[in-house]
């Protein structure tokens, strides 16, 4: 009896768990759209993690895909397509394309590129609970994620994309390339 009891305690457990971790196949975590995040972090007072991100190389991920020369990469990689339609490069230079289940909002566009929902989870449903203290573990468990340089979390999701994968792959030092695009939040 107790070995059973034991048992359906920890399976149990293991089922609770596996959907405490945020996924973005969860149905209510879509990919909202960069424009879901500008309407409240734009504000200079608040850090304009907005702007940041639009001057960055990031916001221009997929608009790269749609020149002469990422044909061209596209084509000796073995692609009979244009590259912007290249599932291969689309993987690192949209946002959700290499996530099982991924679903999308009515304003998400592929054409934002590399965008704030790649790095901090989709976020229909966070979007309402993260920016109250009270509700931080509930944004978490909607695929809310900070991921933090100090504890090494965000280079693991930098080198995701920012490997030899990649046809124009220079190398990836995490403290340079953080530097271009950081966007803290005045404390
Ligand atoms: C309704 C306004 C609003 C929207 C929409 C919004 N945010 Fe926020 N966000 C805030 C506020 C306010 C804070 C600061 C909360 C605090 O200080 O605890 C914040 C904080 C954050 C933080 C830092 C949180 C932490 O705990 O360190 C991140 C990351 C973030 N937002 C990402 C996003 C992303 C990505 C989107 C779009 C999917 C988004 N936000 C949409 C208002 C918003
Ligand atoms: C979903 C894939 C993806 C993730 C995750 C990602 N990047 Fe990128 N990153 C790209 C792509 C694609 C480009 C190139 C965009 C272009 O030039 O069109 C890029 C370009 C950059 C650039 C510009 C490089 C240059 O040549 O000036 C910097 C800086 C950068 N990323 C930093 C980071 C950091 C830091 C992280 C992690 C916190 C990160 N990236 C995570 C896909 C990604
Ligand atoms: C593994 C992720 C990944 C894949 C797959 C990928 N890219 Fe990229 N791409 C990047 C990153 C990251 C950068 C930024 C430069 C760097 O540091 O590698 C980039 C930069 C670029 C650039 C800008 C050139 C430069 O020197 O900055 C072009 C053009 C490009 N990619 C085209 C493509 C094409 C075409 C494909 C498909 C055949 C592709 N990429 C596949 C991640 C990727
Ligand atoms: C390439 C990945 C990446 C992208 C794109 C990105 N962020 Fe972040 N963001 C991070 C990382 C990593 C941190 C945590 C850095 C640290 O450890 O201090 C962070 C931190 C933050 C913070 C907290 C800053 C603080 O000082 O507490 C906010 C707010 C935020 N991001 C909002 C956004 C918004 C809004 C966008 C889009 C407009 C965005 N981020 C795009 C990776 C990203």
């Amino acid at each position: 009896m107790k070995n059973i009891l034991f048992f359906v305690i920890t399976a149990s457990l293991v089922f609770s768990m596996s959907f405490a971790v945020p996924s973005s196949g969860g149905k209510d975590c879509k990919y909202a759209g960069v424009k879901t995040c500008k309407a409240c972090h734009k504000s200079k007072k608040r850090g304009d993690q907005y702007s940041v991100w639009a001057s960055s190389k990031h916001a221009k991920a997929f608009t790269t895909l749609q020149t002469a020369e990422a044909d061209k990469i596209a084509k000796k990689r073995g692609s009979d397509k244009p590259a912007a339609e290249t599932k291969e490069c689309l993987s690192c230079h949209v946002t959700g394309y290499n996530v099982d289940g991924a679903e999308f909002g009515k304003k998400f566009k592929k054409e934002d590129g590399v965008t704030c929902e790649a790095c901090h989870g989709p976020g229909s449903a966070y979007k309402k609970l993260h920016n109250k203290k009270d509700k931080k573990d509930q944004a978490k468990e909607a695929c809310f994620t900070v991921p933090s340089i100090s504890d090494g979390s965000a280079k693991n999701l930098c080198v995701k994309c920012h490997n030899k994968n990649s046809p124009s792959y220079k190398g990836f030092d995490l403290n340079k390339f953080w530097s271009k695009i950081k966007h803290p939040m005045p404390k």
